[in-house]
């Protein structure tokens, strides 16, 4: 409507002014051909004229003068006066144009009889009193003035009519987008995150990109969080059965044992009331460590873990550790005893333990415990080093806990770090609940590095931890070692 608006304005200012523009300057040019041809026709007549002319020369005047022009001539004398046709009159002249000519100049007025413009220009003989007045007819310039009049209110219409479409058009151009996108808004307030609205190259398509981005990144958080709630889920349900079979175990247990409480004869405990309290103690203990396995795994879900970072010689730890697990020799610790790393010794015991008890466990001795350099691969885990421990990282620790098993086949090994992901499930009777391999990827995570596996049938198992070094191995100071305690 304002470009409509800003059209018929234009429109009415072009045409208007050029109508009395040219209306001026028809007029102008009019009253100047008046006022040459009557000059002429005054000449023309005191030339014609005798010095006392009588009323037949006036009346030869006029008739000369009929030819020179398309005007018509009425001359005065006192009270007399003569007109060459119907158009002139002497009742026209006004007293001002007679007061003028009466002076001596020549005078013009516009005058309108029968409504049409009539143009009287009137001068007096020189040396007498006869008065001239020539009436000049502009019929034909009012005509033409008309004329042009309806051709500019007609192209002035059409100009508006043609803004007002162009504005609409142009203006349905610029707002569809605008109203695409609400409609899409509208759509994803609703909850439907597959809205996208079409790309174009104009500003829109920027704003539509943008608006795409937006909402495939709400779209890709909504999967995420609703993956992590189906695995929170998935995990209650986990550890609910997980808890079942143990607590029955132990109901089934301390029933038996409740049965067989009464003594031997000879004051002894029987055999059987021995073994039933044993199994308890037994199931009791593994209700524990999975407790405690949960009670892990729900803290480090929820952050809730202080780094007590501290500098030591990797070969060290692992070899002490060893010794106060009291590893069988068939647990061999291999690697540069130079190597030293800057981390969370207990973090960093609970990956080593939870590995070498899997490869004991589900694997084949002997069991190599090794710590290499290798140069990073994942600038994740040295760029974490550098902020979290504030040294320089150089290169990374790969510390391998490699078996000669039978190996976990290639289907399994992407999901073994899977919440309860055991290969065997029908093995469910051996103590192990699959959280081990869960725990050691957290705390891996935790520490700044990362876990992997690879694994054949041939070559057995090897599970690799990579954590960022720090650049002089060497420099282990003397009174970290008395801060590395470790779990019996
Ligand atoms: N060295 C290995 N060789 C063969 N299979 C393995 C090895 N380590 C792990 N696995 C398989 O991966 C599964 C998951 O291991 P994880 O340590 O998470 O659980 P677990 O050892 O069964 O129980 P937990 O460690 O909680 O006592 C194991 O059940 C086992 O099937
Ligand atoms: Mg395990």
């Amino acid at each position: 409507m304002a470009f409509a608006g800003a059209v018929v304005v234009t429109a009415l200012v072009v045409t208007l002014g050029s109508y009395f523009l040219v209306g001026i300057y028809l007029r102008d040019r009019a009253i100047d051909e008046a006022l040459a041809q009557s000059r002429f026709n005054l000449r023309f007549a005191e030339a014609l004229l005798p010095a006392e002319p009588a009323q037949t020369d006036f009346e030869r005047l006029l008739q000369a003068l009929a030819t020179r022009g398309d005007f018509e001539t009425l001359v005065t004398e006192a009270d007399e006066s003569l007109v060459s046709g119907p158009g002139a009159s002497r009742d026209l002249i006004t007293p001002e144009l007679q007061d003028a000519v009466g002076r001596g100049q020549l005078g013009y007025q516009p005058v309108h009889p029968n409504s049409v413009t009539t143009l009287v220009v009137g001068g007096r003989l020189p040396g007498g009193e006869a008065r001239l007045y020539f009436f000049y007819p502009q019929g034909e310039r009012e005509e033409l003035l008309d004329r042009l009049g309806l051709l500019l209110s007609v192209a002035g219409l059409v100009l508006a009519l043609a803004g007002a479409l162009l504005g609409w058009g142009l203006a349905g151009r610029v707002l569809r987008p605008v109203y695409e996108a609400r409609v899409a808004a509208g759509r994803m307030a609703a909850g439907n995150l597959d809205v996208r609205l079409p790309e174009g190259r104009d500003e829109f398509g920027e704003l539509s990109a943008d608006f795409n981005r937006m909402a495939s990144s709400l779209q890709a958080r909504m999967e995420e969080l609703e993956e992590a709630r189906r695995r929170e889920r998935q995990f209650t349900a986990d550890v609910a059965h997980e808890l079942r079979t143990p607590v029955s175990a132990l109901v089934g247990e301390a029933s038996l044992l409740e049965q067989r409480l009464s003594l031997n004869a000879d004051g002894t405990i029987p055999v059987e009331t021995r073994r039933a309290a044993e199994l308890l103690v037994r199931d009791v203990a593994r209700l524990r460590r999975l407790v405690d396995d949960l009670l892990e795994i729900s803290r480090l879900d929820a952050g809730a873990v202080d780094l007590n970072r501290v500098e030591f010689s990797v070969i060290d730890f692992l070899e002490r550790m060893g010794e106060a697990r009291g590893w069988p020799d068939d647990v061999r610790v291999t690697g540069d005893r130079r190597l030293t790393l800057c981390t969370d010794p207990r973090r960093l015991e609970r990956i080593v333990v939870n590995l070498v008890e899997n490869a004991l466990r589900h694997g084949e001795p002997p069991v190599v415990v090794e710590a290499r350099r290798v140069e990073p691969t994942m600038s994740g885990a040295a760029a974490a080093a550098e902020s979290v421990g504030g040294h320089p990282a150089a290169g990374e620790l790969a510390l391998s806990v490699t078996d000669f098993g039978f190996g976990i086949l290639a289907e399994h090994q992407e999901r073994v770090f899977d919440r309860f992901y055991k290969t065997d499930p029908s093995r469910g009777e051996r103590p192990g609940s699959g959280l081990g391999l869960a725990i050691v990827w957290e705390n891996a995570r935790l520490l700044g590095g990362a876990v992997s596996v690879k694994s054949s049938p041939e070559e057995g198992t090897r599970f690799t931890l990579r954590l960022p070094l720090l650049a002089d191995s060497a420099s282990l100071a003397a009174e970290d070692e008395d801060t590395l305690q470790f779990n019996s």
